[in-house]
């Protein structure tokens, strides 16, 4: 055989065991898979013995049989005695209770759980065994053997009904698709400030207003004009007390449990507008109609008893409602200016000795937390309520990273981790420039593969604390439900497989081979999903003083094709093999192909400067942002200059200046100092009032050689980079260079961040 030969006889091989395993890409991956020879061919009869008793086992074996017919157009019948080709099998000896085991022969399908969860599961592995489509070819399944069960109990998807509102329908498919990659906790998030969704008796206006904005839907969210008085309230809907019943009922039967958020103190803007005596002010306001905030209270008063009235009253009627033991009360991104400004409320503060409004916060929290205990219920909110102190029992969601979830864990508290960067599924999952509007930031489905929801800071005895974590989906660009299948689809997959395997059972290669199939079933489906990202990575490294680029792609089985000359790279262009020196500055243009057709309509470009700080090292004398470290200590001297987004080679600080020393690799002679900033107002990103540069030969005795004042204009939209360019008359030699830019400390007057701490980021410090 030549060599030809061989190469042919493999890629038939792979064909062909690609094509006979296309059936078995069962996401999230069972924990052991072993196979065996032969397959289990179904009849167009099959018979079905089921030795679990109870109304539960019988209704989720009718969904099966009913479910299977409606895949295959094969028919399942129930059999009572002797022997069925799918058998049934109760074994209490599997102590998880969402556990099965599945044995395949070629006469048998046995299936093994202790209780109807595990059921459940045993079938939606048996679904995604099955063929896509239903043709004329007969239906088998190869032989083997599973044995599953999940990591974590806490498998959650969030979603926001508040910001858009969605149908029962679109609620249902959200369900199935949760159902089918054994996902469990509905966290339904029913009040926001633009819209209170959930029907209350006696509280009706929460609904007849509450519920309804004036439409604005033609503007992005953060665009969007206040309403004024005379505009018709088009624009909502809610959920009657029927409708939940109903939806709580559906998920109850793929074993999804629903838990309610009802939002406090802040973000109820839609409640005061109903009912105005609920907040400080306790004047009339007209509903939100997005990201506007101006002149809207949207703070419940903490000083006013008839407050705790109101909510302990709604949450009577959610508790009738809702069987979860868990309730969600919110507690995120309170502004507590209103409670500073009140009489209320500082009377409050004094009265039960509060040193300050987070501790009238913690107070409020508690105080609800009280009510939710002497109710039976656990209650669930957001990381900020651990500010002041954490209420008993509460279960703390950390989304502002996992420091909440971490803090939480060491108080014994149980914890959801929902860390921004990897589980908020309104980030945008690919190059923001052609993908929908999104909310921002960037979390693609590789960086949701990635995820381990314990924090690897957390003492392994403190592990069992975490319950898992979720994936949140804020509904302000998501307007349709076409779109919200977007931001989950692929996306949830990843996050089920992270919460349902191991370490053992989770490789990105094989994952992105396995979700292949998935897409096509999306399509035969009509369901909307995005493409894998298909943006270039570039990291740096120094290797003998050099630097080096290396390119990558989330696509295993994808090519990079490069220019230096601004082109459009094409398959003419150089094909990128292994790291390539840098050692003249440079714009690299890159596009991504795969089977020799570009992935993207337009190229990934980066832009290398070499400079004389290449090589050296830094010292932060103030330290930076934990959230925006870019690639690290290299970052500001790597040569890599940062696009104009907030999430990559971007180092950033808050509220303070950003003052660091930077070691050259030899003494230098220095003509020309730049500081590379970010102006990008909607982040509440600024540029720093002015950078001042000083130098030394030794590291101790500095000489200042100039201050650049800002002279670019910040404003409204703005977002562009900036270089705070210093050039000497005449060069200096030093071996250090200290750097200190000045942060404005709060955000301009007429931004949405008024007063709140402003970003100095940074990419690079450029020493000529
Ligand atoms: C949140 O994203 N405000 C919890
Ligand atoms: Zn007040």
């Amino acid at each position: 055989m030549n060599k030809n030969n061989i190469l042919f006889s493999f890629l038939l091989f792979f064909t062909f065991v690609a094509f006979q395993i296309s059936g078995q890409n069962i996401i999230p991956a069972p924990i052991k898979k072993i196979h065996s020879n032969g397959y289990f061919i179904f009849k167009n009869l099959n018979y079905l013995k089921n030795e679990c008793k109870g109304k539960e086992f019988g209704n989720t074996v009718n969904s099966f049989i009913e479910t299977f017919q409606n895949k295959t157009g094969y028919q399942i019948q129930k059999k009572h005695f002797g022997s069925a080709t799918i058998e049934i099998l109760l074994d209490q000896t599997l102590l998880n209770k969402e556990a099965y085991r599945i044995q395949i022969d070629t006469n048998q399908i046995s299936i093994s759980i202790s209780d109807v969860k595990g059921l459940f599961y045993a079938f939606q592995s048996i679904y995604q065994l099955l063929p896509a489509v239903r043709n004329n070819a007969e239906i088998k399944i190869p032989c083997m053997q599973i044995q599953d069960q999940p990591a974590f109990t806490w498998r959650g998807m969030h979603l926001d009904v508040s910001r858009h509102y969605f149908s029962m329908e679109t609620i249902k498919q959200y369900l199935d698709l949760m159902a089918t990659y054994k996902m469990n906790k509905f966290h339904w998030h029913l009040v926001d400030d633009q819209g209170w969704r959930i029907e209350i008796k006696k509280f009706p206006k929460l609904t007849q207003i509450g519920a309804w904005r004036v439409n604005k839907n033609e503007y992005w969210w953060n665009d969007r004009p206040q309403a004024s008085a005379n505009e018709e309230a088009n624009y909502g809907g809610y959920y009657t007390q029927n409708q939940i019943r109903e939806i709580i009922a559906y998920a109850a039967s793929k074993q999804i449990e629903v838990i309610p958020e009802i939002e406090m103190p802040g973000h109820v803007a839609s409640a005061i507008a109903s009912y105005s005596e609920l907040s400080c002010k306790q004047n009339t306001q007209l509903q939100m109609t997005g990201g506007n905030y101006t002149a809207i209270s949207s703070n419940y008063c903490a000083g006013n008893e008839q407050v705790f009235d109101f909510i302990e009253a709604v949450l009577k009627e959610v508790f009738e409602l809702f069987p979860s033991k868990y309730v969600h009360v919110g507690g995120d991104e309170v502004d507590k200016t209103s409670w500073e400004n009140c009489n209320k409320c500082q009377l409050r503060m004094k009265t039960e000795n509060l040193k300050d409004e987070e501790e009238l916060q913690s107070y409020f929290m508690k105080r609800i937390g009280a009510y939710i205990e002497q109710n039976h219920k656990k209650m669930i909110g957001w990381d900020e309520i651990l500010q002041g102190g954490l209420a008993k029992g509460a279960i703390v969601m950390s989304w502002r990273g996992e420091i909440g979830g971490i803090e939480a864990a060491k108080m014994k508290h149980n914890v959801i981790m929902t860390p921004g960067s990897p589980c908020y599924f309104d980030h945008y999952q690919g190059n923001a420039s052609y993908e929908p509007k999104a909310f921002n930031g960037f979390n693609s489905l590789k960086n949701v593969y990635n995820y381990r929801p314990i924090p690897a800071q957390l003492p392994d005895s403190l592990h069992h604390y975490v319950l898992g974590a979720q994936g949140n989906v804020w509904s302000e660009y998501i307007q349709s439900t076409n779109q919200l299948e977007y931001m989950i689809l692929p996306r949830m997959l990843a996050l089920s497989e992270v919460l349902w395997g191991n370490d053992t059972t989770r490789k990105w290669d094989e994952f992105y081979n396995r979700i292949q199939s998935h897409f096509e079933r999306f399509d035969l489906m009509g369901l909307n999903y995005a493409p894998i990202n298909t943006k270039i990575k570039f990291e740096t490294f120094y290797k003998d003083s050099a630097l080096y680029l290396n390119m990558s792609s989330d696509y295993p089985d994808g090519q990079i094709y490069f220019t230096k000359d601004n082109s459009m790279p094409g398959l003419q262009s150089v094909l990128y093999e292994k790291p390539i020196l840098i050692d003249s500055s440079a714009q690299f243009q890159t596009l991504l192909f795969k089977n020799n057709r570009p992935m993207s309509p337009i190229a990934s470009s980066q832009e290398f400067v070499i400079h004389k700080a290449i090589g050296g090292k830094v010292t932060y004398n103030l330290p930076i942002s934990k959230q925006y470290k870019a690639e690290g200590d290299i970052s500001l001297i790597n040569g890599i200059r940062g696009p104009l987004e907030t999430k990559r080679n971007w180092q950033g600080v808050i509220k303070e200046n950003l003052n660091i020393t930077v070691e050259l690799p030899q003494m230098t002679s220095i003509s020309k100092l730049a500081l590379g900033c970010l102006n990008y107002y909607k982040a509440w990103v600024f540029l720093p009032d002015s950078v001042l540069y000083s130098i030394s030969k030794d590291g101790k005795q500095f000489e200042s050689i100039g201050n650049v004042i800002s002279e670019f204009n910040s404003g409204s939209d703005s977002l562009f980079t900036a270089d705070f360019e210093l050039k000497l008359a005449k060069s200096k030699q030093a071996k250090y260079i200290k750097v200190e830019a000045i942060n404005r400390k709060v955000c301009p007057k007429g931004h949405p961040g008024e007063g709140q701490g402003s970003w100095i980021f940074t990419d690079e410090l450029i020493v000529q």
